[in-house]
């Protein structure tokens, strides 16, 4: 390891200890919680403390290959902690009543992976970042909360808080983006809404903020891939989410797959104890991801007996499916490899979670029936993912006023993604019943009325490649294959095209294009797609691209030749009735771009809170020799983050300061007039940017500091204000110490992080 490394790592376990915090009283309750874990802790036996650490599947949804064999007879031995991926009442009591003829009766966790939802399916997080709306994402985790609890389930795998800033990564599509500030402040609400004020509440689950730590930087965007990461970047950029969950109460964590600076995350002593446990104080229990353990294996650490003990001796409490701990820990612990005290703490982690969940009142808490039968699928829940949906579409185009679409005529719904039900919730909807998704013709009729006359084209297939479809399909998710020469396809399509008024073209990808292992190095929406809108376009009809994708794409192409883009991500079980109510113009888009779109993947990692450079190219430029640039592409994105029109217009005044110097302690506002200076009401996301213009290290030229979600009425004005205080300005410097720095500030305020209008203070 170069010196330089060792002295960065060394500093880091410095700044750990000095800033770890100092113990707390406890309160009365957790006294009482104590009392209680120790009393049933003092009457286990080491394989029971064991068994509370292993967490196997249900089977109803498995992300790998290896599956947990034999669960009942193991519950029953109390070797088992908790299930994940089982769920209903019926059988979770069922389950439950296994463990509670267990020798000592301790109840069971339920866990699963409800991201966006549960059976009313929310828009995948990366376009429910694109909302900008805190309240409705606070909403959308409480809904879930109270459909999974009343579903069997106390325990979800969620929120997903990985920055990415890579679009190759097929995972992109469950986080919240690429930026620090939106992601932390989106992190908080989910783990509020999923949490609620008491975890005891029948209607309240435990989070688990995943994955820990740095899964978003997965080299070349391959997942499962290593990350290697600078430790200014991962204090300024991609830590503060996970934090913030934290912060907010989330009750676990969940670690990542991949390889952290040379030691994988599960494993990694310095991320799960130095960091997690003494510099953030974190109390909740730790779970690896999915056979997390075992795949030490083959990350080069040992054999299963190593890497269980050195999993848990780093901090992880709880195995998921790879029951190495289960199998080895005893030896391990026989061996001197690990101590009791590392068992005893874990046990004692999870035993907590169950208490907090007050499990040990009443294990069958969630078994209920009725609450199943009363509280799911509500018509309230099935509205509330209706709006929500349309807070997450993003206009990136609308030339000549193309949209929104007249409520007459006759409009030809075209494209692989017209016609199905499968791929509308997206990736991660495994309680999603297809059967109650409208597809896009139905929820275009269903909202554009009898006037409406629909005729409908396959076009083209997802991919012109079977296999490839195959594996960008699964779970499911098929969309059915035409096997006609692909010219007969598309000039099916371009006919049906001549009849109509409009075109709308349901393209882009597949809803398991994006998730777990779905990767990809191309992210042009598939050529045999792009041959058909070629076409549709060449009947001189309008046509309106309504873009399906959970991740940004390339579409340089389309954006200079298409009049008009939606972008609508994977909305969830509404999606459909939601695009049309935002195609027809009865909701006005309003969302805007969680992340960078670049304008081919050779610019990918492109974000907007990149560093200056020594050399860095002036504004408007293409190319300049020794700048730091591209021959080929301008440095600039396809579509900036923050991103996102409207069928009305913003105008904005200039910023005004309420003073040029900020002292500390102090803060300042900083005001701006926004109008409506359209014809139609709409919502505007007003966003707050700020640039440290000389620090003791680099700093980026921008960095999200805040935002408003406003209404305007057309015409009308309405000043927004923002605070800006020194803890504002703050940032990890060089010897990782949590500062702002005096000096000069420029502030930025506008509509996207390229479109902004700007000031300049002083930080005294
Ligand atoms: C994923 C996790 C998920 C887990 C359990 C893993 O493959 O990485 O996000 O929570 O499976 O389903």
């Amino acid at each position: 390891m170069k010196k330089a490394n060792i002295l960065l790592i060394l500093l880091a376990v410095a700044v750990i200890n000095s800033s770890a915090q100092t113990k707390k009283p406890i309160s009365a309750e957790q006294a009482k919680m104590n009392k209680f874990v120790s009393g049933l802790m003092a009457k286990m036996t080491v394989d029971e403390k064991i068994g509370q650490l292993n967490l196997v599947t249900g089977g109803e949804a498995t992300t790998g290959s290896t599956v947990s064999t034999d669960v009942e007879s193991k519950i029953a031995k109390g070797n088992v902690g908790g299930i994940f991926s089982m769920t209903t009442p019926e059988k979770i009591r069922k389950t439950q009543e296994v463990a509670m003829k267990s020798r000592l009766k301790i109840p069971l966790i339920f866990g699963q992976d409800v991201i966006h939802g549960y059976k009313t399916t929310f828009p995948i997080p990366l376009a429910l970042a694109a909302s900008w709306d805190l309240p409705m994402i606070k909403n959308s985790a409480r809904i879930a909360a109270t459909e999974a609890s009343a579903d069997g389930l106390n325990w979800t795998f969620s929120p997903m808080v990985d920055i990415s800033r890579d679009a190759r990564w097929g995972r992109i599509a469950e986080s919240s983006g690429e930026d620090t500030y939106l992601g932390s402040q989106i992190a908080k609400v989910m783990v509020q809404g999923y949490q609620g004020d008491d975890l005891r509440k029948v209607n309240n689950i435990m989070a688990c903020v995943k994955h820990f730590a740095l899964y978003g930087a997965a080299e070349s965007g391959r997942d499962y891939n290593t990350t290697d990461m600078s430790l200014d970047r991962m204090y300024n950029d991609y830590l503060p989410p996970y934090k913030a969950a934290l912060d907010a109460g989330a009750g676990s964590i969940m670690v990542s797959f991949n390889d952290i600076n040379g030691v994988p995350a599960t494993a990694n002593k310095w991320l799960l104890t130095d960091l997690l446990r003494k510099q953030w104080a974190f109390n909740g229990f730790v779970v690896s991801d999915y056979t997390g353990v075992s795949e030490l294996i083959e990350h080069g650490l040992g054999d299963l007996k190593t890497v269980s003990a050195k999993s848990l001796s780093a901090g992880t409490d709880m195995d998921m499916v790879s029951e190495g701990f289960l199998t080895t820990l005893k030896k391990s612990l026989q061996d001197g490899k690990i101590t009791i005290t590392d068992i005893n703490t874990s046990c004692r982690l999870i035993l907590e979670a169950k208490y907090k969940l007050g499990l040990f009142d009443n294990p069958f808490k969630n078994c209920s029936e009725d609450r199943a039968k009363n509280e799911i699928l509500t018509p309230a829940n099935i509205q509330a993912a209706r709006a929500a949906a349309t807070q997450t579409f993003v206009l990136l185009k609308n030339d000549n006023k193309t949209l929104p679409l007249k409520k007459s005529g006759t409009i030809a719904v075209v494209g692989p993604l017209a016609n199905t039900k499968a791929n509308m919730p997206g990736t991660w909807s495994v309680n999603a019943d297809m059967a109650l998704v409208p597809t896009l013709i139905e929820g275009l009729q269903n909202v554009g009325g009898k006037d409406v006359k629909i005729i409908h084209a396959l076009g083209s297939n997802l991919t012109a490649d079977a296999t490839l479809q195959t594996n960008g399909t699964m779970f499911g998710r098929e969309i059915p294959r035409d096997n006609r020469p692909e010219e007969e396809i598309i000039e099916e399509a371009v006919k049906a095209a001549r009849k109509a008024d409009v075109v709308v073209a349901a393209l882009g990808e597949g809803s398991e294009m994006t998730g777990e292992s779905a990767s990809r190095t191309d992210l042009n929406i598939p050529e045999t797609q792009k041959r058909l809108l070629a076409a549709l376009l060449k009947t001189g009809k309008p046509v309106v691209l309504v873009l399906f994708t959970g991740r940004p794409l390339t579409i340089k192409w389309e954006n200079e030749n298409v009049p008009a883009i939606l972008n609508v991500w994977f909305g969830g079980l509404q999606a459909a009735n939601a695009i049309g109510d935002v195609l027809f113009g009865d909701v006005n888009p309003s969302g805007k771009l969680p992340v960078t779109f670049p304008q081919n993947v050779g610019q990918v990692p492109i974000y907007y809170s990149h560093k200056n450079t020594g050399r860095p190219l002036a504004d408007g430029k293409w190319f300049s020799k020794f700048r730091s640039n591209y021959l080929d592409v301008s440095n600039d994105p396809l579509y900036p983050f923050g991103y996102g029109l409207s069928y009305t217009s913003f105008t904005y005044g200039d910023v005004k300061l309420s003073s040029n110097t900020l002292s500390k302690d102090k803060s300042i506002t900083a005001t701006i007039s926004v109008t409506n200076s359209g014809s139609t009401d709409g919502k505007e996301v007003v966003q707050l940017y700020t640039r440290d213009l000389v620090g003791s290290s680099t700093r980026p030229v921008k960095e999200l500091k805040g935002f408003q979600k406003i209404d305007l009425k057309a015409g009308e004005s309405k000043n927004v204000t923002f605070n800006i205080s020194e803890n504002d300005l703050k940032f990890y410097n060089s010897s990782l110490k949590y500062v702002a720095e005096p000096g000069e500030f420029k502030i930025f305020i506008g509509t996207n992080s390229r479109d902004v209008k700007e000031a300049s203070f002083t930080l005294k």
